[in-house]
């Protein structure tokens, strides 16, 4: 198989995810990708320590810096082709994309999200609201998705999902927790397995 595919996660905030993808690739679960550069839109994100402490190319891009959306979006967009990246990974990143940079990576953006789409997503469903939302409503079960993005918030096709029950007297920190650990972080990396193996396979083919 030739090379890896170069892949770039976007983070805002602790970055566990991060982390579940790079314990991921140390380990072999993922082959197909390689992690070759992490993008912070927050200053000082813990995410940024991991990329640091994984010897992983780490940038911060913050959008009232640059002015506009669109500044913003130009600056990532130089930053991804300086890297050569060719499959992104939205892993906590907390800014919406606008339809243009969607359609520029067409099926090669992923999003984790927590909880079974189409429950309690689109805008301003986001970390641990998610969860109240998920508690306040009272269902018994939830879980995480990882989908491709599109110009509809949490709208792109469903790649891999997994179920986690609510447990009786589950906070939401507690809730978040047991999401986590029992769906995000093994599904996705799997994810990145399964999207970077189909397009190392396609550009073999090309
Ligand atoms: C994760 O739970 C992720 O699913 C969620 O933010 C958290 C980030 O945690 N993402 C969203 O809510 C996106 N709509 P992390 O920084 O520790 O990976």
């Amino acid at each position: 198989m030739a090379g890896r595919i170069k892949t770039a996660v976007l983070v805002s905030g602790g970055g566990t995810n991060l982390q579940a993808l790079i314990d991921a690739q140390a380990d072999g679960r993922i082959a197909s990708a390689e992690i070759a550069l992490v993008l912070s839109n927050q200053a000082g994100a813990y995410a940024l320590e991991r990329a640091a402490r994984a010897g992983i190319p780490h940038e911060t891009v913050l959008r009232r810096e640059l002015g506009s959306r669109e500044a913003f979006e130009a600056r990532i967009v130089s930053l991804l082709e300086e890297h050569g990246i060719g499959l992104i990974v939205l892993a906590g990143f907390l800014a919406i994309l606008s339809e243009d940079f969607t359609r520029r990576y067409d099926h090669r953006i992923l999003n984790i999200h927590p909880s079974l789409i189409p429950s309690f997503c689109g805008e301003g469903y986001y970390g641990l609201r998610v969860h109240e939302a998920a508690l306040a409503r009272g269902v018994k079960v939830t879980g995480a998705t990882v989908h491709f993005v599109n110009e509809i918030p949490d709208g792109g096709e469903i790649i891999l999902q997994k179920a986690v029950p609510v447990e009786a007297g589950d906070t939401p920190e507690v809730l978040q927790r047991r999401v986590m650990e029992q769906a995000e972080w093994q599904l996705l990396p799997m994810a990145v397995e399964k999207v970077a193996g189909k397009l190392l396979a396609g550009e073999e083919r090309a």
